[in-house]
């Protein structure tokens, strides 16, 4: 078996989305249903400006040619945009950089240009293997944008995959402890400039 990295278009986002999304609902533990929730707002994302995602794709030994890495088994998806005014996630972060105290000047040269890092799954069965590594470095490795950021789960002592990946990446804290209007759950936006 080989791993490979593939880059979708809007369309191949749209063709694969049911495979992407139960790759994202696996890895989260979420129940299953929650695809049909996410499928809409999944495809709006893929018509933002910047949007680019990356798949890891495994095919059997031997020869691959491209035509078979469009059809090849997903294992891991990461997608991003270019972080704007008129998203829900930018007024969410900037109600919270308010709340935490950051002035005016940092607010604006951290919301002025950055890549928001979407989403990043792997299949439970092919975790720990540096696939999420790979995924976010071919993601952001061409960025034109001065920063990524990313919300995450808080997890006590930073107990998980995703926290030492984007600790060893060089994440560091934007805003801790946040809350979204309307989920409960606590989470962590971090941040790093670019390029990876
Ligand atoms: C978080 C997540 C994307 C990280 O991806 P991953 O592929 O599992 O992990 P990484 O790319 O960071 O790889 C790290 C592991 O691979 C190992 N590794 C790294 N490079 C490797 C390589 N070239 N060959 C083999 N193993 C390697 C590391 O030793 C490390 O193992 P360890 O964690 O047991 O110490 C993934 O675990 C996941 O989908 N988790 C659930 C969903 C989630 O939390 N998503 C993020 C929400 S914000």
């Amino acid at each position: 078996m080989a791993t490979h990295l593939i880059e979708l278009s809007p369309v191949d986002m749209q063709r694969r989305l049911g495979d992407a999304l139960s790759i994202y609902v696996d890895a989260m533990r979420y129940p299953r249903g929650t695809e049909e929730q996410r499928a809409s707002m999944w495809l709006e994302h893929t018509r933002r400006h910047g949007w680019k995602a990356v798949a890891a794709v495994q095919t059997g030994d031997g020869a691959s040619p491209e035509a078979d890495l469009a059809a090849a088994p997903m294992l891991g998806i990461a997608y991003g945009y270019c972080g704007a005014p008129d998203q829900w996630w930018q007024q969410q972060v900037v109600a919270g950089l308010r709340r935490s105290g950051a002035d005016t000047e940092r607010i604006a040269t951290l919301m002025s240009s950055y890549f928001e890092l979407t989403e990043l799954h792997i299949v439970p069965s092919a975790q720990g293997r540096g696939l999420g590594e790979a995924l976010i470095r071919r993601l952001l490795g061409d960025r034109g944008e001065a920063h990524v950021l990313l919300s995450t789960p808080e997890i006590t002592g930073e107990g998980n995959r995703a926290w030492r990946l984007y600790r060893r990446l060089g994440f560091t804290d934007v805003i801790r402890g946040y809350h979204f209007a309307g989920d409960p759950r606590a989470f962590a936006i971090l941040g790093r400039s670019l390029p990876l």
